[in-house]
């Protein structure tokens, strides 16, 4: 990053503070705020962090107002169409593209991890039938350091890199071990020779009573989702990670850090909560109703798939996602399926409506990453496990960056305290 010399000037109870403004490569000037307690005795307050930057990276970039997402310098665009899932990984993961020889040896690398340890399959089996695959993965994630010690030291390199190997490799076959406990099927182990996105659909759909044929077409919309979702600067499960990790915990606690705070319904669990909506409306005609309600301040609900924290333009995710669900359903000939009706009649109705409109609340990436899923035969309640797939090689940059950098300090916010000041204990005789 370039050194700036500029400064902004804070004045307050007579005093006068120089903060230094540091200029990144893209995006709007920082503040640095870190001596302003040392230096003025006073906090800043900023719930939601909406303007303030968490940390200095340099994986990915958005620009909300353009809809632009960068990885490493790259467009999403670009990547979506021309690269796939595991190329992407390499460039998040060590900042430049690999060359042919760079991409074989880490295809190779992940492929050698796709196995989890035997002992894991008992480890599974201690869940409830019915349990959530995303709650499932949380256990079974944070669990990976009670498998894995040999690579759980975050202070040697080497075991960084292998752990990193490990989880993406590993969490496909994590994610399609809880939906098939969930069905009660058996595991279905991982294939090294078909790539990473096949192999992933193979272990979910496959029984070991029939051969199974994965469609290129489905091969390459998973691995599209995959790679859509293959990072998002300082997000809140990625922001999780970072501050869990700041702490010096192992790696796989972390990660199952961050899938914890993915499966809410504001982040990673808005594509269940998607789909689950235009099921509950059912049918166009009742899109009013629902569109009513989401602009009704004394009603919680609000219009799943829509909206963005950053992009107030349009998520440029969204537009490939959406070129993925119609190559899909064409290819399951599916045209006229309530839902999708429900989808599109919402999509034109919000796109043109005042509210929708003035408050730049366009369809996001989750809209359409539903209605693939759906399509593809996945239960609503694996499509967040599958975000988690996509992000992990995300929260592994990240966490890389993080731990590598020698300035790293442990997340530690301040607070703006509200409640009663010191007061005595009284007895319970008294009270
Ligand atoms: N439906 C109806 N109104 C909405 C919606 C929505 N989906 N999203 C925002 N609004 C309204 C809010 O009520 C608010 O109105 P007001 O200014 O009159 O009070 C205004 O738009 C701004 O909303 P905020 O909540 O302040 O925006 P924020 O940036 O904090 O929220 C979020 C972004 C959480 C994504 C929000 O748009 C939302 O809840 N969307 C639905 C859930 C969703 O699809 N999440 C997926 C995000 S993408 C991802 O994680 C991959």
């Amino acid at each position: 990053m370039a050194e700036s010399t500029k400064t902004a000037t804070l004045s307050f109870e007579g005093k006068t503070l120089d903060l230094p403004i540091r200029t990144p490569t893209a995006g709007p000037d920082v503040i640095d705020i870190s001596k302003l307690y040392a230096q003025g005795g006073v906090f800043t307050h900023d719930p939601g962090y909406t303007s303030t930057s968490s940390c200095e990276s340099k994986i990915t970039f958005i620009d909300g107002d353009k809809g632009e997402l960068l990885h490493r310098g790259y467009p999403i665009d670009q990547l979506a169409e021309k690269s796939h899932y595991l190329e992407v990984c390499y460039l998040l993961l060590y900042g430049e593209l690999p060359t042919a020889d760079e991409l074989e040896d880490f295809e190779s690398r992940v492929t050698n991890h796709t196995m989890v340890h035997e002992q894991m399959h008992n480890f599974f089996r201690g869940f409830r039938r019915d349990a959530h695959p995303m709650a499932t993965m949380v256990g079974v994630v944070g669990a990976m350091s009670a498998f894995y010690h040999d690579s759980t030291d975050i202070s040697d390199p080497w075991q960084r890199e292998v752990a990193s190997i490990r989880m993406i490799a590993k969490l496909p076959t994590i994610a399609a071990m809880a939906y098939k406990y969930s069905i009660g099927q058996p595991f279905v182990y991982p294939r090294n020779d078909i790539d990473y996105a096949a192999n992933f659909l193979r272990m979910c759909f496959a029984v070991p009573a029939e051969d199974y044929e994965v469609d290129p077409i489905m091969a390459r919309a998973m691995d599209r989702i995959f790679t859509l979702h293959a990072d998002h600067e300082q997000n809140a499960s990625t922001s999780t990670v970072r501050l869990a990790s700041s702490s010096g915990a192992n790696p796989f606690a972390c990660i199952a850090a961050g899938i914890a705070c993915l499966w809410g319904p504001a982040h990673g669990g808005a594509n269940q909560a998607c789909l689950e909506m235009l099921r509950e409306i059912g049918t166009p005609d009742r899109i009013p109703e629902f569109i009513t309600r989401a602009k009704d301040k004394d009603d919680p609900f609000r219009l799943m798939g829509f909206g963005h924290r950053v992009y107030k333009n349009f998520d440029p995710r969204a537009k490939v996602m959406k070129q993925s669900a119609d190559e899909v359903l064409d290819l399951m000939g599916i045209h006229d399926n309530p839902t999708l009706q429900v989808a599109k009649e919402l999509e034109r109705i919000a796109l043109e409506d005042e509210y929708f409109v003035d408050k730049k609340l366009y369809p996001n990436v989750d809209f359409y990453s539903g209605i693939i899923l759906d399509a593809m035969g996945f239960p609503t309640s694996m499509f967040t496990p599958i975000f988690a797939v996509s992000r992990t090689v995300g929260w592994v940059s990240q966490w890389k960056e993080m731990i590598s950098d020698p300035t790293m300090k442990i997340g530690r916010p301040r607070q703006l305290y509200t409640g009663h000041t010191r007061r005595d204990y009284v007895d319970v005789e008294n009270r």
